[in-house]
Parts: structure tokens; C-alpha cells; sequence
């Protein structure tokens, strides 16, 4: 009998991390390989964030703190929900943990029963799924298509919504598609909500900050105020202030679940790093200018990706409003043999083939629940975006 539990048989790994795995790898052996596989920004932690850090290392700020969270940040966040979302929580309605991952984790942990139903809208955050199962609840999905730009349709939500539907995960814009609501398209999903008082809302705003064009950030319960009393309005530095590795991420929401959720992290990992805690309070409280000019930066990227995304054969890709994400369609080249001599059957073939023959590494549809597509992140520089799509078109370009 194996050692290893059951219920992990029922999860994976994660794919993004096992592509960038697979990409490094081929690097260290000599190959020319171009990453569009991760999910961090390439911009460099801001110099103003790192100097907090440095002077709490200095002060002697190393030691444990409240398993939750320092009141400082716990603050910092309150005024951060207020100023940028018009909602208003209390210190106590605040929880703090190692990556907005652990946040989300905690939340699903402490509140799912065996049986309980999670709804979750495709494609999606590879770790949805994986942390419901964990939790011993069990995902459903709900459907979108690119037709729609990736959005649920209100009839779809409500359609996915039985007695046993604890939470609808909802995360815009959307890691991998980088589609947005704006708040007439999440109106009509809080609608829904309404009338289902037993269904709670967890909302990931990790990609708040990275949005387009004139569109304008919404969120749950700042569109529909009758739901703050069910729901948790996630987000996280990692994205916005590139702090990936610093692991820093926070949720809000009715005192009752915030105490459940120390509770969980209280018996796992205690608090999140104490240097990073104080780096992420001068990250909220400080200068917020910059993010504008990044997601100006980015912006000019994804017009350029979906460009030379759309002028390669057989690939179809819609502008998304926002994240650092786009989501084609591999439809045309199904079917069709790459220079190896493999038939294409399915995203995983194309994104394994392009790696093969072209050296760019991107993450298959599959993984994120709606085929057949593959996702490219453009947090990388121009030089190596132009170069990456030349390639994908050459890669297209030569199926037959
Ligand atoms: C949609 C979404 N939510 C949450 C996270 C987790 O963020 P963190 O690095 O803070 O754990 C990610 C990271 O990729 C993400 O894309």
C-alpha cells in the first residue's frame, strides 16, 4: 500500500509551473528557448518597497507576528479597499497570508463540507480546481466561450446553481484569458447572486491593476452591496507591485470567516514573512503612480501579441481587457502535421510541438479547462515577445 493519501490521487501538480520546469530545463541544455509560460511580471520590485524592507530587517522586525497579520498592513489594506473600491472593512475583517494562493486555500478549507459545490468558470486558475478537491468539496464547472470573450452569461450561472453550491469563485480580469466584467457584465452575474442568499462569492482581484483601454476595475460587492455579507474580496501585491517571490497576499470579508481562516493558517504555516508584511504596507501606502505607466507598458504589448496572433494561420485570438494574458484558439491547426510528422490531436500536441521545433514554451488550454486553446503571457520584453510570435507564426505557418 502507498504511503502517499488517497485525495492527493485526485489533484495534480500545477502545469504552469511544470511548463516553465520543462522550458528551463531545455534552456540549461543549450536550447534556444523563449518562456511565455509564467505568470510574474518582468519589472523589478519597486526601489521603495525594497528600502522598507530593508530598514525592517534593520529594526529587528524578524520575528513572528499575528498569525493574520501586523496591524499595519491589516490597516494599510482597509485603506486600500476604501480608496480604490469604495468598500469598507475593519482591521478584524482582514486576513493576511503567504501569497494570495494561501488566502484562497485557507477560505476553501475552512469553510467546505464533503459534497459542497464550487463554482468555477472556464478557463481558469489552474490551482481552482486542485484546492476545492483538497478541501473535499467538489468543482463544477461553468462553461464560456470566446464568442462571449470568455465571460459567463447570467443564464449559465444561474443554471449552474443547486442546493449544494457553497461558493462561486470569480476572478476578473481572468488569469488565463484576461477577460474583464465591466460593471454592467457583472451586474447581471450579482443579479443572480441575489437571489441565491445560500451561494457566498470568493472574488480574486489579483489583475485589479493590470487593465486597458479605458476599462474601469469592478468588484462584487462594490457593484451590488447586499452581497458584502457573503463575500470574500481577495487580492494580493504579487501582480500589481512585482512581488511574486515575496508572498504576500490578503482577502476581506465577514469577521466569522476572516477568525476561521487565522485558524487554518494558525495550524500550517503561522504568519506570512514579517519582512514582506512590512514591505507590502509601504507598497499600498506609497507612491501608486507607476502603475499606471506599467500598465501602459503592457497594454502596448498585448495589442502587439494578439496582432502577430491573429496574422498566424490557423490561430484566432480575442483582445482581452486586461491581466497579462491572451487565450487563442488552436482550432485551425488540429488536425494538421507538424515538421516532426506528428498529427496535432490537441492543445497540449500544438503548445508540445511549437516547443519542440520553435522553442517557445506556452501552457496548453487543457490545463485551464477549455481546449483547444493554449495561453501566452506577455510579462516578458517586446524584443522577446516579436521574436516569440515571429516564431509561433513560422511554427503555424509550416503545418500541413
Ligand atoms: C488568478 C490568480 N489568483 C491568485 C494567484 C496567486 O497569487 P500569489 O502569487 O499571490 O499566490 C495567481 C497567480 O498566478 C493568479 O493568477
Amino acid at each position: 500500500m502507498s504511503i502517499i493519501a488517497e485525495s492527493l490521487g485526485r489533484i495534480k501538480p500545477s502545469p504552469t509551473i511544470a511548463v516553465t520546469t520543462k522550458a528551463a530545463e531545455l534552456k540549461a541544455a543549450g536550447r534556444d528557448v523563449i518562456g511565455l509560460g509564467a505568470g510574474e511580471p518582468d519589472f523589478d520590485t519597486p526601489e521603495n518597497i525594497k528600502a522598507a524592507a530593508k530598514t525592517a530587517i534593520d529594526e529587528g522586525k524578524t520575528k513572528y507576528t499575528a498569525v493574520d497579520g501586523i496591524p499595519e498592513l491589516k490597516k494599510a489594506i482597509c485603506a486600500k479597499f476604501k480608496r480604490e473600491n469604495g468598500l469598507d472593512y475593519e482591521p478584524s475583517q482582514v486576513s493576511v497570508g503567504s501569497g494570495g494562493k494561501q488566502v484562497i486555500y485557507n477560505a476553501l478549507i475552512a469553510t467546505l463540507n464533503p459534497g459542497d459545490e464550487v463554482l468555477i468558470p472556464t478557463p481558469y486558475w489552474v490551482s481552482y480546481p486542485d484546492m476545492v478537491l483538497l478541501g473535499g468539496g467538489e468543482p463544477k464547472f461553468v462553461e464560456t466561450t470566446a464568442e462571449n470573450n470568455f465571460k459567463m452569461r447570467p443564464e449559465d450561472l444561474e443554471a449552474a446553481i443547486t442546493p449544494k453550491t457553497k461558493w462561486l469563485i470569480f476572478n476578473s480580469p481572468s488569469n488565463p484569458s484576461g477577460a474583464g466584467y465591466n460593471r454592467e457584465e457583472l451586474k447581471a452575474l450579482t443579479d443572480v447572486l441575489v437571489k441565491h442568499p445560500h451561494v457566498w462569492i470568493m472574488t480574486d482581484d489579483m489583475y485589479e491593476h493590470l487593465v486597458y483601454d479605458d476599462f474601469e476595475f469592478v468588484t462584487p460587492a462594490q457593484v451590488e452591496p447586499s452581497l458584502y455579507d457573503r463575500t470574500l474580496t481577495m487580492n494580493g501585491v504579487s501582480k500589481a507591485y512585482s512581488m511574486t517571490g515575496w508572498r504576500i497576499g490578503y482577502a476581506a470579508g465577514p469577521q466569522e470567516l476572516i477568525k476561521a481562516m487565522a485558524k487554518v493558517q494558525s495550524q500550517s504555516t503561522s504568519n506570512p514573512c514579517s519582512v514582506s508584511q512590512y514591505a507590502s504596507v509601504e507598497a499600498l501606502n506609497g507612491p501608486q503612480e507607476f502603475l499606471k505607466e506599467r500598465a501602459r507598458v503592457f497594454q502596448e504589448r498585448r495589442d502587439l501579441v494578439v496582432r502577430m496572433l491573429n496574422d498566424a494561420e490557423g490561430l484566432s485570438c480575442p483582445t482581452p481587457e486586461g491581466a497579462f494574458y491572451v487565450y487563442p484558439s488552436c482550432a485551425g491547426a488540429i488536425g494538421k502535421k507538424a515538421p516532426s510528422g506528428k498529427v496535432i490531436e490537441n492543445d497540449l500536441d500544438f503548445v508540445s510541438e511549437l516547443l519542440e521545433s520553435e522553442g517557445v514554451a506556452v501552457v496548453h488550454g487543457e490545463a485551464f479547462g477549455l481546449s483547444p486553446h493554449f495561453r501566452v503571457s506577455y510579462a516578458t520584453s517586446t524584443e522577446a515577445l516579436t521574436e516569440a510570435c515571429t516564431r509561433i507564426q513560422k511554427f503555424c505557418a509550416s503545418l500541413s
